[in-house]
């Protein structure tokens, strides 16, 4: 009796799903909607024009384009400059005539203003005491990182599963102990990957490595330049969206709430209840907001793409501003603090100095992970007060004056982001990456810096998955055969993955 009913129930529902008309199209139904206007979703739209389609709408939350390429007037009034809060340097340039970062190309090509940093020869180190010249560790911990990637590559070479990077600089003898040891390694891996060598994936992270910075495994250049051009980094993707798209191809204040996905199309919902159609969607939300559901999806994602982007994970950096009347530090780029506790307040960035910002009295401090999500809970009080007495350590012989402004952003507090950029975890296999990047269905297709096999966290990720979803897309809007991305829906082994 009870199968009979269940079997009658089932019926009941596929013939009501079969008869439901298609969803009706809204007075603006497009080819393709763009969720995001991030590089990634701007170079899924520039690459849909390139293939003639133009009949596409980028959607987006905030009120400009340029997602986490975010900037910010900061400093007293009469005294403002632009700082980034977000990503501040095209990172890996190019070696002669070997392959260029594409962010690199649009910088030069929309006249971008940005400087060289110098991580290794233009720092000073300090610690509780006041400044410490702890050189020789440091320059042991690069070797030790460098060390690492290349243990990570042998790993790879002789097939065997990933582990932590604290497995891995455990196994290349680095362990590290002391204030001066735990800062310097924190300077050459978290304050990259925004998590720490516990949490992060010795293979991924030693090819994330390789494939930015290392011009003879497959990576741009080591260079890094930061952008101080005062119309903000996001300028030169601003420059290129103007190139090619037109306003009624932009909504922007446009906050995505739900998605419905089927075999017919998508329907878009926003929480102002405006509801947009189209043939195809593509999501460029950060992982970070992916996980905590801050878009509905309907139904609900498969378990397989569920559990591929739980699998990942999004670390937080975190960049604390103050403005002085006057310039007391360093006149190197760069100052690594050593406190007790790996992760306080290490790493400082001198902005008043020719080539940067000179006369800004900006000078800034980065924290990551754990350290992000702890002074994101307190007042900004509480933040700058620790900051300043960080200072009075390391600067013991000058009283630290009241700052004349203070700023921090709260990156994995936002709806819009939940974090900074996407880490891979230790044992995060190949298998599962593909699910995070795999469309679901044929209509609904996925992209970002969180979806990038080898570039995952940098703009150029964000761009590399921009061209490649838009040209999949596109194949699928001009018929030229849509297809799929692989996807394992159990993964049963460890494999290290291919790239
Ligand atoms: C603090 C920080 C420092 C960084 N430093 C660097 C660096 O120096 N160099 C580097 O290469 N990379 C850096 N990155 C990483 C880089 O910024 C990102 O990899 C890249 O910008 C991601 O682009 P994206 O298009 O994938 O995502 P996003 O830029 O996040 O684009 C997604 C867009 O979706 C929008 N959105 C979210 N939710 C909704 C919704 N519900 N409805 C509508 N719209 C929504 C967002 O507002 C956003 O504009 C940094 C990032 C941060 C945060
Ligand atoms: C978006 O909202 C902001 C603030 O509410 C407003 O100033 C701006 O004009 C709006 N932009 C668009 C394109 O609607
Ligand atoms: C990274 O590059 C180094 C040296 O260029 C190489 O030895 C190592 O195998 C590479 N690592 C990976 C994971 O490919
Ligand atoms: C670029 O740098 C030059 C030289 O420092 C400066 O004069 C100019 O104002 C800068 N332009 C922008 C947009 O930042």
């Amino acid at each position: 009796m009870r199968t009979c009913s269940l079997r009658f129930f089932l019926a009941a529902v596929s013939v009501g799903l079969a008869l439901a008309p298609p969803p009706p199209p809204t007075p603006n139904h497009r080819s393709v909607l763009i969720l995001g206007g991030g590089v990634a979703g701007i170079i899924a739209a520039r690459t849909l024009h390139e293939q003639g389609i133009d009949d596409f709408l980028i959607v987006e939350a905030r009120n400009e384009l340029g997602g986490r390429l975010r900037s910010k007037r900061f400093g007293a009034e009469g005294r403002q400059v632009t700082v980034e809060l977000g990503a501040n340097w095209i990172q890996g340039t190019q070696e002669e005539d070997g392959p260029a970062n594409p962010i690199l190309i649009l910088a030069r090509k929309h006249g971008l203003n940005a400087t060289q940093s110098d991580f290794y020869e233009s720092i000073q180190t300090y610690d509780e005491t006041g400044p410490v010249d702890f050189m020789d560790i440091f320059n042991k911990a690069g070797d030790a990182f460098t060390d690492l990637t290349i243990a990570g590559g042998a790993r790879v070479q002789r097939n065997q599963v990933d582990s932590s990077c604290r497995t891995g600089y455990s196994i290349v003898d680095s362990k590290p102990k002391t204030p001066h040891e735990m800062a310097s390694e924190y300077y050459m891996f978290d304050w990259e990957y925004a998590q720490t060598p516990e949490q992060t994936s010795w293979i991924a992270s030693s090819w994330a490595n390789n494939f930015t910075y290392s011009a003879s495994a497959g990576g741009f250049s080591d260079a890094n330049l930061f952008s101080t051009d005062q119309r903000g980094f996001k300028h030169f993707i601003h420059a290129e969206a103007a190139t090619f798209l037109s306003p009624s191809q932009t909504l922007l204040n446009a906050t995505v709430r739900s998605i419905a996905h089927s075999a017919d199309g998508v329907v878009v919902t926003l929480v102002d209840g405006t509801r947009l159609s189209a043939d195809f969607a593509v999501t460029t939300f950060s992982i970070g907001v992916l996980q905590n559901d801050d878009v509905k999806f309907e139904p609900a994602l498969p378990a397989w793409k569920k559990e591929a982007i739980d699998s990942m994970a999004m670390g937080t950096y975190t960049k604390i501003f103050l403005q002085f009347e006057d310039k007391f530090w360093f006149d190197t780029q760069f100052a690594l603090y050593a406190d007790r506790e790996r992760g306080r307040y290490p790493v400082w960035q001198g902005l008043d100095m020719q080539g940067f910002l000179p006369g800004s009295g900006i000078v800034f401090a980065t924290v990551t992970g754990d350290f992000s999500t702890r002074i994101e809970a307190m007042s900004d009080a509480a933040v700058q007060a620790e900051l300043l007495s960080i200072l009075g350590s390391m600067f013991p012989n000058t009283p630290i004056p009241t700052p004349t402004a203070f700023f921090f952003p709260r990156w994995r507090a936002d709806p819009l982001y939940r974090g900074s950029f996407s880490n891979w975890p230790a044992g995060f296999v190949g298998a599962r990456q593909g699910k995070v990047r795999a469309n679901v269905g044929a209509r609904l297709w996925f992209a970002g810096e969180g979806t990038s096999r080898t570039h995952f966290g940098f703009l150029h990720g964000a761009y590399f998955e921009g061209q490649d979803i838009g040209a999949r897309v596109a194949r699928c809007v001009n018929g030229a055969g849509c297809e799929s991305l692989p996807v394992v829906e159990d993964v049963v082994n460890a494999a290290p993955y291919v790239v």
